[in-house]
């Protein structure tokens, strides 16, 4: 056993990983921020703390929970008992838009889908954009070759319109994962191609992709004019508040205003004028060094963002000194914004939005305010982050002509940037950590949205604007931000305007030193997450308060601390984990699924958010062996998906790999976007 053996061996014995996530995608994705502190080290006040030692922990208690040690806590947080694969909802009644016969959970090495729809591979890891890329070939990859290719963990999927016939696909490439990308691939020694390689696969996709007259299928368009590959290399502009701030400045660019490459990309959103927003979020793990700093505020706030120790997993910083923070130390601001992409014209240079603020960001989606301004939500996905939201200073311009829309596209450089703090109406003795539901029978309550900063102006206290746009975690911090369970995507209903925020799990809710369950956050040891609803005041989402109440409270159904919003609990599938989140045209939530602990693969579900089949998760479909479902995009056309780390497990190798999905036989699994349609004459998705 070579030692990179020994070492993936041991991974899963030392796990403190959500239980059914792979230790390796942990490591690669995130860089192992589940076996790290949590970065939110404030003793920022929350709900239930007062309580947190002594309901809490018998709350914990009663769940059969031990908090003596760490490994207790590991071993409480295993998987939960597995009911029988339960698939009751067979029935076809459902909300319109969800009337497909469910799938049944299943750990299949295959994207299984409803009877009666089909389902096609769109894009794969290493597919051509460009006919001067080679065909793709495993033991032969280049850079050159990558730069022209479909990239590597494709999350993020959005569409724009064309032309009638033609869609233009966006996808996010998140990050790599050497040790099933590459023959013989030793972790200790990269080589620079490999590196190189890796560059090119991370980054963006803008890929053309043509429509039938029937049927969901879309075909790539290899050399359309608009496709385009961003990576690690393409030049981005920084812009608003706090571009060319000194903490900006590097050597290659002492105006702080100039940034090369996009990383860890998750997920995203579309603007109302035609421009992709995509998040980045686990910037940190690239960013070697860390351990050398020794000025304590510069120390603090690696640590806040969860920057740390020595050689990074990848040792890029062998072949570019950006990153490395004993040499660049200014480097690691310019990652961690959402950036602006404008798909329609393939020269443009992205933004990177400083008055977005900067932290792990997982999504941003945009909304018009009933004053005709533009409001963004943004999670940050850690445990114990928060949940933001930016509102423009200027207004959107609705006229369509060019002219509206280069004003529209600078709506994201100027605003007020505000994190939220949730109260919940129920005593906190009645929240007792269990998922049991308060004498009101609903956890829910108000916020209140804090000003962070707004153009050059800051609100919090020991802060300038600029400090609260390059560490506004620290913002948050400071003015009493709530602590939640990994805010992930989220998504405004375009029927309700009620905004729903996916909170994915945090299974050290309330455990020993740990912030215990509030009633946003009323599960501790929140293995498989809830979803939020926040009502804006009036439907507005202007500054102010807001209503929220839990709608999803995730699990298997004969688990009793699961809530879906009310409904038939035998009458719904399971579901773990919920991540990214999106709406069809109907209302009804679709939301995919990260690392289901229910000993089932993860998918994609669809629920109705009103009426009377409210809260009847309906699964569409599961993934392959080792991958999450990211991306969804769901019309009338067809539901598309992207299979994000297929095979990511901790035994596997590129020699010997654990899944084989799409290409069947022995061949190396690749990330894919998938498109699902079903039969017949309307070709329509779900009715
Ligand atoms: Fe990339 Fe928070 O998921
Ligand atoms: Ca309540
Ligand atoms: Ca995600």
């Amino acid at each position: 056993m070579s030692e990179l053996h020994e070492r993936r061996a041991l991974l899963p014995l030392l796990s403190a990983h959500p239980p059914r996530r792979s230790a390796l995608t942990c490591r690669m994705r995130c860089g192992d921020a589940c076996s790290h502190d949590i970065p939110n080290a404030s003793d920022n006040p929350y709900f239930g703390d007062v309580l947190a030692s002594a309901v809490s922990r018998r709350g914990l208690l009663k769940a059969g929970v031990v908090l003596a040690a760490a490994g207790a806590v590991s071993a409480a947080i295993g998987a939960d008992p597995v009911a029988a694969a339960p698939n009751p909802n067979s029935t076809k009644k459902a909300a319109k838009g969800l009337r497909f016969t469910p799938v049944a959970p299943n750990t299949a090495d295959a994207v299984t889908i409803p009877e009666g729809y089909t389902q096609q591979v769109v894009m794969r890891w290493g597919d051509a954009l460009f006919s001067d890329a080679p065909a793709f070939d495993l033991h032969n990859q280049t850079a050159a070759a990558q730069q022209r290719q479909f990239g590597y963990n494709n999350d993020y999927v959005g569409l724009l319109p064309v032309d009638k016939k033609t869609q233009l696909m966006l996808v996010n490439h998140e990050y790599t994962d050497e040790y099933i990308m590459f023959p013989g691939y030793d972790a200790q020694n990269p080589t620079k191609e490999q590196i190189e390689i890796a560059w090119a696969a991370h980054g963006l996709s803008v890929v053309a992709v043509s429509t039938q007259k029937k049927g969901g299928q879309l075909t790539p368009v290899v050399d359309h004019p608009l496709n385009r590959r961003l990576h690690t290399t393409t030049e981005f502009m920084l812009d608003g508040p706090a571009s060319g701030a000194d903490l900006l400045k590097t050597s290659a660019d002492p105006t702080g205003t100039t940034v090369l490459g996009t990383l860890n990309n998750c997920s995203g959103g579309l603007t109302p004028w035609g421009t992709w927003l995509t998040a980045q979020e686990n910037f940190n793990q690239y960013f070697a060094n860390a351990g050398t700093v020794t000025d304590p505020v510069t120390a603090a706030r690696l640590s806040r963002y969860g920057v740390s120790g020595g050689a990074s997993e990848r040792k890029w910083e062998r072949f570019d000194p950006r990153f490395d923070l004993a040499k660049e130390p200014n480097e690691v601001n310019r990652a961690g914004w959402i950036v602006e992409v404008d798909p329609y014209d393939p020269t443009s240079t992205p933004k990177l939005h400083t008055a977005l603020g900067r932290f792990k960001h997982e999504a941003a989606q945009p909304r018009i305010t009933g004053d005709g301004r533009v409001a963004v939500y943004m999670g940050d996905d850690e445990r114990f982050d928060y949940f933001y939201k930016f509102i423009s200073k200027g207004k959107f311009d609705s006229s369509g002509t060019p002219k509206a829309r280069a004003h529209n596209m600078t709506l994201l450089e100027d605003g007020t940037l505000y994190v939220a703090r949730f109260t919940g109406n129920s005593p906190a003795s009645e929240i007792d950590g269990t998922g049991k539901l308060p004498s009101d029978g609903a956890f829910d309550g108000s916020g209140e949205w804090i000003a962070l900063a707004s153009g050059t102006t800051s609100y919090v206290e020991g802060m300038s604007a600029e400090e609260v746009y390059l560490f506004t975690r620290l913002a948050g911090d400071k003015v009493g931000a709530t602590k939640m369970d990994r805010p992930e995507d989220i998504e405004p209903s375009p029927v309700t305007g009620t905004v729903y925020i996916a909170l994915t799990n945090n299974t050290q809710r309330g455990t020993a030193g740990k912030p215990a369950a509030d009633e946003v956050n009323p599960r501790n040891v929140n293995k498989s997450g809830h979803i939020v609803e926040v009502m804006e005041s009036g439907n507005d989402s202007g500054a102010g308060t807001f209503g929220w109440r839990i709608f999803l409270v995730c699990g298997d159904p004969a688990d009793p601390s699961t809530y879906f919003a009310g409904f038939d609990k035998s009458q719904v599938s399971p579901i773990s984990c919920p991540d990214n989140v999106t709406f069809d045209e109907h209302g009804n939530l679709w939301i995919s699924t990260d690392g289901n602990v229910l000993g089932y693969h993860d998918g994609l579900f669809g629920v109705a958010t009103s009426g009377k089949y409210r809260g009847q998760v309906r699964q569409f479909l599961t993934v392959p062996i080792g991958a999450e479902t990211c991306g969804p995009w769901v019309t009338e056309d067809r539901v598309l998906v992207a299979v994000q780390h297929p095979g990511e497990t901790d035994d596997a190798t590129f020699e010997s790999p654990t899944s084989h999905w799409p290409d069947g036989g022995s061949s190396v699994p690749r990330p894919a976007v998938v498109a699902v349609w079903r039969d017949g004459k309307s070709g329509k998705t779900g009715q």
